[in-house]
């Protein structure tokens, strides 16, 4: 049994494979407090002390004197506000009479097997062998509000999963200012912060530093959840690496503001908090109303970061990405935006696809550009309407003949948006979202449209849908191309705007589950100006998101390796492009551009009609070695070898099978170095006693394998480490396949 309530000590005991989380009710006051969180406990005798509470000066059932120094260090499992705890709180709401105070006490539980869907909001799900749930239900008496905190453990995997529904059990309406998922008080330690930052074409660059004293945050108010910042914090130990240390992971299940804070106390204990940004958010909760935070996702390892990663890739694979192509090659696409951006036709459209037909691309996708006025990026969103000057005889036609080459199609939306410049503006300015009295701030010369009115999403998901029912459109690139300003919504009262940018999430969630409603075998992509709105929300309706419109081949290793450290492979879009490349003007090997992007679901964003000969021939070779790596690759485990992020001269990741019969170890040679032995790369995930055969998977070659004639043990890989020649050059790449003989 995975969750316990010990009666008599009033602790609950949550566990997982190799973590055990541990909370109780404090004698007395019935507060909820944490009392430990890391490797497993086998038994839990004598637990119940850690929570200090006979230590003085307040000792719960003996004075009444100096109350504020206990709730200033007790550790809340939910923390109260306003009312002697001075760090981070967990919620804070308004009354009537304009005062904050919230402190909460516990009234019962409930446990049960499985997990409930959390409404309108993404979130992980898993069956009753695979998940159980418990849910504490708080209650604070001077306001009548009720939380029920919910915490689902995985069985097999180190997962807690937790949410807040708050419920306003009073007879007064509430304005909630603050509602975190989840609130979490260790003890103390010493511990490094991870996250993931980035800009436009550079997301999810990796960043670690000391916690100390006071706090640390990363958070947005871009209304998504960005290229900037990531709804992602990870404390590390001391010294903790790929495959060493205590690690613990935080991620949100949401794509809208966010915060993720971590809080060092006078004492030296930890708090992090994690939830909607309370800046500009304000929910109206009339009595008997409710609102559900998103979940959080916490994760524990106690065999470093790498453990990390392949926990949370196991838990987005199992139990989070609904797609029916979850577990399905992806068809590898070509899509024109890097190619024509928006200088093309329907005959150019139909020349990349007959040149990429021949070299066995298996799917077209065409980008923004074929619909309303749009033939630059000024205008033409929410028109969306064949342009039939560009594309001569309508979609039907042009789609009839892409799939008449053998080939899939796909088509590229930006459905939140509005152009100033666009017939639905015309008809429909208020539709956009305005301050009254302010002249709304362009972002690529676009508004962003108020989806938060039922009116709005119907207008534009009909309009979508129209296209989609006219022709045999297998594949959505749903992008969203600017962050939200100027939040006010003509549809909702003076009282309900600080609403607004939670309501535009679930608006937009909610347009994804009725597209993915009506076309449920669609393979849709989410993107965000590149990789500005991918996180674990995003992957509950589309199997893939668009990492970055960065191509190059070497900011990709960095940019990939951020992602994957919390993101399977399978769910990353990537893509062989040309050289100069458009966003750094690096030139690379096309091998080594292959190779990069064979690691996340594969295609090209190039014109294949103007490649050179060579590069040319070179694509039916990377189409090989896509169709034999993809099932290793999209349902591997994941293993961090070496890292150029950290050391900025060559990068190596390897992914190896359940059986651990069979990897793929990628190297890249990012800078070369001279006079220099062949390096040493400590594999892992491997049978310290078998023995590997290594080949190596050749991109340019006629033969796909190109038989080494090594063969190495197991243990030799792992400890010793595979000894890889210095390839000549910078940017060249080395893609090795090791068999179980
Ligand atoms: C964004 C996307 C690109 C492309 C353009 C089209 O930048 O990330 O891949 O679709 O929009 O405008």
């Amino acid at each position: 049994m995975s969750i316990q309530y010990l009666e008599k000590e009033r602790v609950f005991c949550l566990n997982t494979p190799g973590s055990t989380y541990l909370m109780g009710i404090a004698a007395q006051e019935g507060f909820l407090g944490h009392l430990y969180y890391g490797t497993k406990l086998e038994d839990i005798t004598g637990a119940v002390e850690l929570f200090r509470t006979q230590e003085s000066p307040y000792v719960p059932e003996k004075n009444e004197r100096d109350r504020g120094s206990f709730m200033d260090k007790f550790p809340f499992e939910y923390s109260s506000h306003g009312v002697g705890d001075f760090r981070e709180s967990s919620i804070r709401v308004r009354t009537m009479g304009g005062q904050t105070g919230t402190s909460l006490t516990y009234v019962k539980h409930e446990i049960y097997g499985g997990k409930r869907k959390l409404e309108g909001l993404p979130a992980t799900f898993g069956q009753e062998d695979e998940v159980t749930t418990l849910v504490i239900t708080c209650r604070d008496e001077a306001t009548g509000l009720e939380v029920e905190l919910s915490y689902s453990v995985f069985e097999k995997l180190d997962v807690i999963t937790r949410s807040a529904r708050i419920i306003n059990g009073g007879l007064e309406t509430l304005m909630l200012e603050k509602a975190m998922s989840g609130c979490l008080d260790m003890d103390g330690g010493e511990f490094d912060v991870l996250t993931l930052h980035g800009s436009w074409a550079r997301e999810r660059h990796m960043e670690r530093k000391p916690l100390g004293h006071g706090e640390f945050a990363v958070s947005t108010l871009r209304g998504e959840s960005s290229h900037q910042e990531h709804p992602f914090l990870g404390l590390l130990s001391k010294g903790a690496d790929q495959v060493q240390g205590e690690v613990y992971g935080f991620h949100f299940v949401y794509s809208g503001n966010f915060v993720a804070k971590a809080q060092m106390s006078q004492f030296g204990q930890i708090r992090v908090v994690m939830g909607i940004n309370p800046e500009d958010f304000c929910w109206k909760l009339e009595p008997g109303e409710s609102f559900q935070t998103p979940e959080m996702v916490m994760v524990y390892s106690a065999e470093g970061i790498g453990k990390m990663s392949r926990t949370l890739h196991d838990l987005y694979r199992g139990h989070l990405i609904r797609s029916p192509w979850l577990h399905k090659k992806r068809p590898i696409l070509i899509n024109n935006w890097e190619a024509t951006y928006f200088n093309f036709d329907a005959d150019k459209i139909v020349s990349i696809a007959e040149e990429s037909a021949k070299l066995g691309i298996e799917m077209l996708v065409l980008d923004d550009g074929w619909f309303g006025n749009r033939f630059d990026d000024n205008r033409a969103l929410g028109d969306w309407w064949v342009n039939e000057d560009k594309i001569k005889g309508g979609m039907g036609e042009l789609v009839a003949k892409v799939n008449a080459l053998g080939m899939k199609f796909g088509l590229w939306f930006e459905p939140e948006m509005i152009s100033p410049e666009s017939e639905l503006y015309v008809k429909h300015p208020d539709w956009a979202l305005q301050i009254p009295g302010r002249k709304p701030c362009r972002c690529r010369n676009q508004y962003v449209l108020d989806i938060t009115r039922r009116e709005v999403r119907d207008a534009i998901l009909e309009q979508v849908f129209q296209i989609l029912h006219s022709a045999n459109i297998e594949y959505v690139k749903w992008d969203m191309n600017r962050p939200l300003t100027d939040i006010g919504s003509a549809a909702l009262p003076a009282d309900r705007q600080g609403e607004v940018y939670h309501r535009y999430v679930l608006g937009m969630y909610e347009m994804q589950e009725r597209l993915l409603q009506e076309f449920p075998n669609l393979l849709l992509e989410n993107c965000s100006g590149g990789g500005g709105r991918f996180d674990p929300g995003m992957l509950y309706y589309s199997p893939q998101i668009w990492c970055s419109d960065d191509t190059d081949a070497i900011e990709r290793l960095v940019i990939q390796e951020g992602t994957s450290l919390l993101y399977p492979l399978c769910c990353m879009g990537a893509h062989v492009s040309v050289c100069p490349n458009h966003t750094v003007g690096r030139s690379t090997p096309f091998a080594t551009r292959g190779m990069t992007a064979l690691t996340g679901t594969f295609g090209y964003e190039l014109d294949v009609t103007k490649l050179s000969e060579e590069d040319k021939a070179a694509v039916p070779k990377q189409v090989r070695a896509y169709h034999a790596c993809n099932d290793l690759i999209r349902e591997g485990n994941y293993y961090r070898i070496a890292s150029f992020w950290e050391n900025r001269l060559y990068d190596c990741y390897q992914v190896v099978d359940d059986k651990k019969e069979k990897a793929l170890v990628f190297f890249t040679q990012v800078l070369g170095e001279p006079a220099m032995h062949s390096r040493r790369l400590k594999l892992q995930g491997l049978k310290e006693n078998a023995k590997y055969k290594l080949s190596l998977i050749d991109l340019e070659g006629e033969e796909l394998l190109k038989d080494t004639g090594r063969v190495l043990g197991g243990s030799v890989l792992m400890h010793a480490g595979l000894q890889v020649e210095r390839p000549w050059g910078d940017f060249q790449g080395r893609l090795f396949f090791l068999e179980e003989v």
